[in-house]
């Protein structure tokens, strides 16, 4: 569907090659692909290339500061296709990643929360998945702000795209739990 989301502080919208040379400032700093599992952008061509054949998906968003739309970070429901997480139809793996300078002001909790929203009410979720490396506090944090509960640990988890095995921690977050979440918001 790939509607606009917006939140008090973002727009979640669709990737645009435009976006290439933004993409490059933050995917080009050794803090942000690598703990996620991808590697460091070398030059805007390759940017331009990840927003084509990458961040092509449905569900793929880029997050944008409202004030000047301008990319800074990512965030994508998976579904089972794009996923090793479920086979399901109703469920699906959330990703993010923000660019550094932005870190810390929980701009990513914000789109995980709208971005959940959407999933649970619109796409027809059950269930989200979400997962984080071994030692990725951050993440853990954002995943735990937002409900997310663990599921399992998997160990040795190939890391295609850096040629590497990692530990896995899986977290999941039913509609069910995410609804109780809802009453306590107002
Ligand atoms: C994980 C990530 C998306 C968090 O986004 P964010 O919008 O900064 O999230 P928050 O502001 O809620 O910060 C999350 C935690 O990070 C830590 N943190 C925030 N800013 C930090 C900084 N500048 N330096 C060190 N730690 C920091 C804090 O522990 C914080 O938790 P707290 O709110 O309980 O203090 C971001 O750090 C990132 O993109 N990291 C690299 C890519 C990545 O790990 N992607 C996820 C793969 S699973």
């Amino acid at each position: 569907m790939n509607l606009n989301l917006v939140t008090e502080r973002l727009l979640l919208r669709r990737w645009n090659e435009k976006d290439a040379e933004d993409l490059f400032r933050y995917a080009s700093d050794s803090d942000v692909g690598p703990i996620a599992g991808w590697p460091v952008h070398q030059n805007i061509q390759e940017s331009r290339e990840v927003i084509k054949n990458v961040f092509n998906g449905p569900e793929a968003y880029a997050v944008c500061l409202k004030k000047d739309g301008k990319a800074i970070g990512a965030i994508e429901l998976m579904f089972k296709d794009r996923t090793n997480l479920t086979e399901q139809d109703d469920e699906c793996e959330l990703g993010y990643w923000l660019g550094k300078p932005f870190w810390g002001n929980g701009l990513i909790p914000e789109a995980v929360e709208k971005i959940l929203q959407y999933a649970f009410e619109n796409c027809g979720m059950n269930k989200v998945w979400c997962g984080y490396y071994e030692g990725n506090l951050k993440s853990k944090r954002v995943q735990e702000k937002c409900g997310f509960k663990p599921h399992k640990i998997i160990k040795d988890s190939p890391v295609p795209l850096l040629n590497e095995k990692r530990t896995v921690y899986v977290n999941e977050l039913s509609k069910e739990d995410w609804e109780a979440r809802q009453v306590f918001k107002i």
